[in-house]
């Protein structure tokens, strides 16, 4: 998985084949086939037995595939992980996470399936919904370490959080997230940041605003989120438009790297370039030579 080439991450409902082979043949960089709350209970035996088709027929052309289970608030996560891990999605992206623990837990249970499905033990990667519920927004706060070296981002979700506030709405009148939304998805990007692992934004769910969906795509860029989860694919070429460096955006990375080759500090257009500018430079360029 090439990991710095993911902008966009396409979720598809696990239950509907036909849905999961267009979102393959989709631009999405990576697609999400989700278990869990798309899949209605009754569902969830053909889902599972769909998703493991779907990676097993190597429909995937090379795209990484990762699966949603359904979380441990649940009693479906075993029989989930047991069903799709012997088609080797990419990662699993692990809902409802609401303690470091589960990370170790989930791990756990990927370790034995590699062994019995003889996959290399560590290739399937987490990725964690990380603020669905109060505790686990809580949770987010504080040193932070990944035992597991599997964590490869954490994405952030308003839906289900304001369910467990009890809120009406997570968004004002202009559609901008409140307060406890922003706080929420400002506790992911610091997370992931210490763990130095990709923090993805939450989808945006009204897939007709494609002018909202890009606004709130290049704050998720300015704010230092590496990646955007979709649910439409229309929503993919906007995101992956707006996560790929412009050509003048790379001229000034290339300058900021000649200046600070041999110097900590250097004046750019009038302005101080140091370190802190290196390392946005440095992202910048790893991520267009993972697109090229
Ligand atoms: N992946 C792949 N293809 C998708 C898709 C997705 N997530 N969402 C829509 N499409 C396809 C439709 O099948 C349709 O294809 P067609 O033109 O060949 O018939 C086309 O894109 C246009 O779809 P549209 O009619 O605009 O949307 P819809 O009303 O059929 O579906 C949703 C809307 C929201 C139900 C659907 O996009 C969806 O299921 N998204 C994923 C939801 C999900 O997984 N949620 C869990 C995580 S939050
Ligand atoms: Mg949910």
């Amino acid at each position: 998985m090439k990991e710095n080439a993911i902008r966009s991450l396409l979720f598809v409902p696990g239950d509907n084949e036909k849905l999961i082979v267009k979102a393959l043949a989709s631009e999405a960089d990576a697609v999400i086939v989700d278990l869990e709350d798309a899949v209605s209970p009754d569902h969830k035996p053909r889902a599972r037995q769909i998703c493991r088709e779907v990676l097993g027929a190597r429909h995937c052309n090379g795209k990484p595939v990762f699966v949603r289970v359904n979380g441990f608030d649940t009693d479906h996560t075993a029989r989930d992980l047991a069903a799709v891990m012997g088609g080797f999605p990419s990662g699993i992206v692990l809902p409802k996470c609401e303690h470091a623990d589960d990370i170790g837990r989930l791990s756990h249970g990927l370790e034995v399936l590699e062994a019995r499905d003889g996959a290399e033990i560590g290739r399937t990667r987490i990725v964690t919904v990380a603020t669905e519920t109060a505790l686990a927004t809580l949770q987010l706060s504080g040193p932070r370490v990944d035992p597991t070296g599997r964590l490869w981002g954490m994405l952030w979700g308003g839906e289900d959080l304001s369910a467990s506030l009890g809120a009406q709405s997570n968004r004002d009148e202009h559609g901008a997230y409140t307060f406890p939304y922003q706080y929420a998805r400002s506790q992911c990007l610091f997370a992931a940041n210490a763990l130095g692992v990709v923090a993805i934004d939450a989808v945006y769910p009204d897939f007709r605003d494609l002018t909202g969906l890009a606004d709130e795509t290049r704050l998720a860029l300015r704010d230092g989120f590496g990646a955007k989860a979709a649910i439409h694919p229309a929503q993919i070429a906007v995101i992956n438009q707006i996560l790929t460096p412009t050509a003048d955006q790379l001229d000034w990375a290339n300058e900021v790297m000649l200046l600070l080759q041999d110097r900590g500090v250097a004046r750019m257009d009038g302005k101080m370039v140091d370190l802190a500018h290196k390392r946005v430079a440095q992202r910048m360029l790893a991520r267009a030579a993972a697109l090229r």
